[in-house]
Parts: structure tokens; C-alpha cells; sequence
């Protein structure tokens, strides 16, 4: 499972941090967020450094399809009666500066990123909302319209029409950018103390730390653990299946993603929240399952060449977090909760960060401040909170012989043993592993998840492979067993 972006493109490969240094800035973690951060604090003269626990671009960038969009599914009128004009304005026009920004960006920089200007659609059964959509865009300041007929071969009514965004290859805009930036690869934080961010190998000291990681890993204070949640979405790369003008998503739960890439279709969908039974688990065995099967139907004749899943962050009311961590820590900024909107987010934070350290007024910055109060957050944090399961720390269980034979193989498994449950997975060749099932950030219990052969935290999203190794955070270690 490797995407279609780590396939075609090698990013050149940085040192470790060894030794203590000063900088004007740090960012933590070396995604696009990271990365776009850390040149626009450069442009504006602002000395950076670039910390990143493995390979820059190694974590969600390289799994996004990549399109560069002010249109985040159907939401301009949901935005509109729930935040009001001013607020769902902004957010548009933020993302809109963001994609003009990214135009830019490349033509100065002269960056060969297969950047194409397309337009993006959602498309819908209903007519009538589209046309709505449509209607509240373009009161938002976008180049929007209802068009009747689209491209790609779904069922539906049509499609509201964001004129002249883009899609391009992530990481090769991203190696381009990061050829002049200060970049420690395998660097991971461990400790952070004030203005003083520790790694194995040394330290900068900073006056300003920004997280840019998927996940903010200080729980306390800032608490985003409690205030977003994880999902996950899957990608089939396709050759032989025509030719794609735009970028497309469809409206609801069963949306489906569409764009070109070469000679490729990027074709994703399956979205559901991290740890959660979803519909395409259920369908003969995953999520990857259930889109071939769609495949066969859109796109019969096709052939994959490769396959990957994502994973994002959203907070409850959809709308990033970005500005400071936590009222007590002025100096640390946080950048985080893109939803699927992972390109035009990091821009705009990138750009908003850039303006609260050079003191510039960005119109726009307030309505992304992290301790802003929504009562949509609530519901989320009783629900994950009663899914806590507290004193269950054990590492070693005894697996009976009964469950580890009537285990299928590649089949996983929580298992009731004497010294508590266990989490078991049979190999093909038939080797047992045995993990804890407690996730280690907040004592949540895991579930297996049979698409990816991982165990998934249904509260924040953590995942851990078969043999307890950590995939993605906020935990912050395995749950090897003993
Ligand atoms: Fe928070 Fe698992 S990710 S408890």
C-alpha cells in the first residue's frame, strides 16, 4: 500500500538534529503544514527549523489526493446559517487566498509539481440544494455555479461548480519548497520545556514553536484531544480508466473522490471515523473491498496500480484550529484539524502564521483560534470519555490454545484471557501476536480493524500495527505485548 505520490517521487534525505541550537522559530513536523510554514516565516525573514520525527512529507501528505480547493464539500450554506456571513466568508476566502497562493508560489518558484489549474465540483441527487449552494458561494465572494451535467459517471443531479482551483503532486512541490528550509529528519521531540524542544540528538531553543503535526501531542494544556476526532478514507489509483477534466467529491456519507493524475484516476471513498464499524467493513470483508467493487461498476475494464488510505483530523465544528496552543503558552502555536482539506489548510496556516509572528492583521485569523468555544464539542467529548477504560495496563497475557488455533489466518482478534483481554493476530503463516489493547494515550479500548490489519483507537484515532508498533498518534507509544 504506497501512494501514488511516494511511488514517483524521492525526497532528498536530511541529518538528524545533533547538538543544541537557537532559532528564531521551530515547527514541529515535517508535513506540508510544516514545511509551507517554515518557508513563509523564511520569506518573511524569520529563521526556522524544521523538526521532523521521520521523513518530511512521510505522514498524511503523501497519502492526500492532492487537490488545492476553497471547496470543502457542500458547506457553504450549512457554514452560513451556522456561523453567519462574516464567519463562513472568511473561511472561503482564506481557502480561495489559499489556492491563489499556491498559483503563485509555483509560477515564481518555477516548481515542475504537474500542477494543473482545474475546476472542482461536488456533486448531489438533489437539484435544488445544489442550486442553493451555488447561490450561497457566490454571495461568499466564489466563482460558483449549478451545472447540470459532470463528467464523471455517477448518478446524480448535477454538481455546484468552484471555478479555477488546482491539483498537482504533493510531494514534489513539497521537495521543491523544502530545498532552501533548515530540515532535521528523524529528529522525534520528546520533550518540550518552555522555549526548549528536546530531541534525542539535541535541542533548539526557539523563540516560537509551532506544531504543525497531524496530531498535537501536549495533552494538557490545550486538551485537542478532546475537541477532534480522526477518519479515514481510502484511494485506488486507476489506469485505463479514461480521461478526467476537474476534481470531483460527491455530498454525504457514501461520497466518492474523483480526480487525474497523469494516466491515472485517483477514485476514493470509503470514509468513515477512525476505530469505528463502518458500512465498508461490513461489505465482504473492508473498505478497499467495497471500492473495487464501485470500480467494476464505474470504471469496468480498469486495472489498480496501487492503493493507500488517509487519515484526517476534524474538530467539531469544522473549522481548523490555528493560533496559540493554550492561553498559558503564548509562544507555542498550534496547526491542526484540516478535515480532508489537508492542501488549502496548510496554506492558510501557513500564511496566518507567517502574519502572528510579523504582527501583520490577517482579517481572517480569528475565526481559526483554537480556544474558541463551540457546543458542538461537548457531545464528543462525553461520548469518547465514557469509551475510556481505566486500570487495564497489563503487557503480558496467556493466549489460550482454544483461541489461538480457532483463529483464522490474517484474521485479528481481541481475546478474554486470565489476565485480562488481548489483543491476538494470526499471520498467514500462522505466527500469533499478541498486543495490550489499551490504547496509551488516554485508556481507551482498541479495535481491530481488518482493512489495514491494525488495531484503532475509536476515541482519538490513535493506530498500532499487528505487533503493537505505533502508526499514527496522539499516542505516543506502542502496545507491544511481552
Ligand atoms: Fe486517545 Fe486512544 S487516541 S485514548
Amino acid at each position: 500500500m504506497e501512494s501514488i505520490w511516494s511511488r514517483t517521487c524521492e525526497i532528498r534525505r536530511r541529518e538528524s538534529l545533533q547538538g543544541d541550537i537557537e532559532t528564531d522559530a521551530v515547527v514541529i513536523g515535517g508535513g506540508m503544514a510544516g514545511i509551507l510554514t517554515a518557508y513563509q516565516l523564511e520569506r518573511a525573514g524569520i529563521h526556522t527549523a524544521v523538526l521532523e520525527a521521520e521523513r518530511i512529507g512521510g505522514g498524511q501528505t503523501k497519502n492526500t489526493t492532492a487537490k488545492i480547493t476553497s471547496q470543502h464539500g457542500m458547506f457553504c450554506k450549512t457554514f452560513l446559517e451556522k456561523k453567519g456571513k462574516e464567519t463562513a466568508t472568511k473561511y472561503v476566502q482564506a481557502n480561495q487566498d489559499s489556492v491563489e497562493e499556491y498559483k503563485r508560489i509555483i509560477k515564481e518558484e518555477k516548481i515542475d509539481c504537474d500542477f494543473e489549474e482545474q475546476d472542482s465540483y461536488v456533486y448531489s441527487q438533489d437539484a435544488e440544494k445544489l442550486k442553493q449552494e451555488a447561490e450561497v458561494a457566490c454571495e461568499l465572494g466564489i466563482s460558483a455555479s449549478y451545472v447540470k451535467e459532470i463528467e464523471v459517471p455517477v448518478s446524480c443531479a448535477g454538481a455546484v461548480k468552484f471555478a479555477r482551483q488546482g491539483q498537482f503532486h504533493p510531494l514534489k512541490f513539497m521537495a521543491a519548497i523544502a530545498e532552501r528550509l533548515t530540515v532535521y529528519e528523524n529528529s522525534p521531540v520528546k520533550e518540550i520545556e518552555e522555549h526548549i524542544v528536546r530531541t534525542p540528538g539535541g535541542s533548539v531553543c526557539a523563540g516560537k514553536i509551532i506544531f504543525a503535526v497531524h496530531f498535537p501531542f501536549v495533552n494538557f494544556p490545550g486538551m485537542y484531544f478532546a475537541r477532534m476526532h480522526q477518519e479515514r478514507s481510502y484511494v485506488l489509483a486507476l489506469e485505463d480508466a479514461g480521461t478526467l477534466n476537474g476534481m470531483y467529491i460527491g455530498e454525504g456519507k457514501d461520497s466518492l473522490s474523483f480526480r487525474q493524475y497523469g494516466k491515472y484516476i485517483l477514485f476514493g471513498g470509503q470514509g468513515h471515523r477512525t476505530g469505528e464499524e463502518h458500512d465498508g467493513r461490513k461489505y465482504k470483508g473492508g473498505s478497499y473491498a467495497a471500492l473495487r467493487e464501485a470500480v467494476e461498476r464505474i470504471y469496468p475494464g480498469s486495472r489498480e496500480i496501487t492503493c493507500w488510505s488517509a487519515q484526517d483530523c476534524v474538530t467539531a465544528d469544522q473549522i481548523p484550529f490555528i493560533g496559540t496552543y493554550a492561553k498559558d503558552r503564548p509562544d507555542w502555536i498550534v496547526s491542526t484539524g484540516f478535515r480532508k482539506w489537508g492542501m488549502s489548510s496548510s496554506m492558510v496556516s501557513a500564511m496566518l502564521i507567517r502574519d502572528m509572528l510579523c504582527k501583520n492583521e490577517n482579517p481572517c485569523a480569528g475565526i481559526f483560534v483554537p480556544d474558541r468555544f463551540s457546543a458542538e464539542e461537548l457531545p464528543q467529548i462525553m461520548k469518547d470519555g465514557g469509551k475510556a477504560v481505566k486500570g487495564l495496563t497489563k503487557r503480558f497475557f496467556h493466549i489460550p490454545d482454544e483461541i489461538s488455533s480457532q483463529l483464522e489466518p490474517g484474521r485479528g482478534a481481541i481475546a478474554e484471557t486470565a489476565e485480562g483481554k488481548a489483543g491476538v493476530y494470526k499471520t498467514e503463516e500462522g505466527t500469533i501476536y499478541q498486543v495490550g489493547i489499551i490504547c496509551p494515550h488516554l485508556g481507551c479500548e482498541l479495535v481491530w480493524n481488518p482493512d489495514e490489519k491494525t488495531w484503532d483507537c475509536p476515541c482519538h484515532g490513535s493506530r498500532f500495527d499487528y505487533q503493537g508498533n505505533l502508526l499514527e498518534g496522539p499516542a505516543q507509544e506502542g502496545i507491544h505485548g511481552e
